[in-house]
């Protein structure tokens, strides 16, 4: 009989097998030996006394970084593990984005909602149907079951729909930057449903052609402008070939469809901020979690039919929170109203998909796509 810890032991020596390291790009072994990993952590310049013991984790094969696996999440950020690598740093943009959801994004409101979910989704019951009828008909490019389904910037996940996702996979592996993003996943999805991986879109620590799905949702648009490209070359670099890696993107300036329709609002808007301004508002300002919106043309450019890639636009949701927030009520016919936007969404989904608010992007990988040189590992057993 193996106790809990030789299993955990077990469980994480095959988990090596689909990392790879976030620094090197090498190999990456399991340890639990507590002598070594101290004396590896002791030796670095620069480290300060530790206030947690760590019992385990990874070293990578040049033996200069070890990242610690805490409370079931594997550390995989550089600048969250052990290494002694000076010339290695992140850009800032993307810290400032990290602590927006640490601090604040993932933290719940006074009415039980999380601080990102109050801004940016109208979580009103008469917008229930239309969110959840939307994410159902992106659950439909998800391949039906695999063994490894990965969502980048994951979150919280904690809408039944979103977690759905997975449901016919082995494993959802899930990676954020947010580490209260993931101690929230881990209670929503199951400590044995998933891999929870710390890292960042713009280097993933996992080998190529590893899953059988690939999804990042509402995230890209907030990576620096100048590493989005690197983020969508990540996602599909780890993909497995001739499946889809599928993205949720918000088009925001550039959907002339929700510009005119919200100019009312974007006047109305206007003079409450000069309002606001003349009262010294001391509101939290959406302005401080970064974003920036490529248009269609630039993900075609780079991912359009070419030897890789092929990709496709499809409508994930029409209609920006703001609209809706601004336009749907119930004494205005709202539920009426979002029925026919959804029966228009389903029939003219693929000019909606470069037209509306949100974006489904689909990049399929295909067979020899040059990006990719390695197979996926095996790992025997299907404990992963
Ligand atoms: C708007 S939330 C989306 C969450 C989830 N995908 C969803 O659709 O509900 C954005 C998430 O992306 C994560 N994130 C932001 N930048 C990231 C990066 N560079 N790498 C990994 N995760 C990132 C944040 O921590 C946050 O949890």
């Amino acid at each position: 009989m193996q106790n809990v810890e030789q299993e955990t032991d077990i469980y994480y020596q095959k988990i090596a097998n689909i990392l790879s390291c976030p620094l090197t790009n090498g190999e990456m072994t399991y340890s639990n030996d507590a002598h070594r990993i101290q004396q590896f952590i002791s030796n670095l310049k620069d480290t300060q006394e530790l206030d947690i013991a760590i019992r385990h984790g990874f070293f990578n094969a040049a033996n200069n970084a070890f990242f610690p696996i805490i409370d079931h999440v594997i550390v995989l950020l550089p600048e969250a593990c052990f290494h002694s690598i000076d010339d290695y740093s992140t850009n800032t943009k993307t810290l400032e984005v990290k602590q927006f959801y640490e601090n604040y994004g993932w933290n719940k409101d006074k009415n039980e909602e999380y601080n990102d979910e109050a801004l940016y989704v109208d979580s009103r019951d008469i917008s229930q149907k239309y969110h959840t009828t939307t994410t159902e008909r992106a659950a439909k490019h998800l391949q039906p079951s695999g063994k490894y389904m990965l969502d980048v910037a994951c979150g919280p996940i904690y809408q039944p729909d979103y977690q759905a996702f997975s449901k016919n996979f082995e494993k959802r592996i899930c990676i954020d930057i947010s580490m209260a993003a993931l101690q929230l996943t881990k209670k929503h999805i199951g400590v044995d449903r998933g891999i929870f991986i710390l890292g960042d879109i713009t280097n993933l620590p996992l080998k190529n052609n590893l899953c059988d799905n690939v999804v990042s949702f509402h995230t890209i648009y907030h990576v620096p402008k100048e590493n989005q490209q690197k983020a969508v070359e990540e996602l599909i670099r780890v993909c497995k070939n001739d499946r889809d890696v599928i993205i949720a993107y918000n088009w925001a300036w550039h959907s002339w469809l929700m510009n005119l329709i919200l100019l009312p609002k974007k006047v109305y808007n206007g003079f409450k901020r000069f309002y606001q301004m003349y009262l010294k508002s001391k509101e939290k300002s959406k302005q401080d979690l970064y974003f920036y919106a490529y248009p269609p043309s630039w993900f075609e450019k780079q991912f359009g039919n070419n030897k890789h890639t092929e990709i496709s636009f499809h409508c994930l949701q029409s209609l920006h929170k703001d609209f809706i927030r601004f336009y749907i009520h119930k004494w205005l016919f709202g539920e009426k109203i979002l029925d026919g936007i959804l029966n228009l969404e389903k029939n003219y989904n693929k000019w909606l998909g470069k037209n509306g608010a949100y974006p489904l992007i689909v990049i399929r990988k295909k067979k020899k796509t040059g990006i990719v040189e390695i197979n996926a590992p095996m790992i025997e057993g299907n404990q992963l």
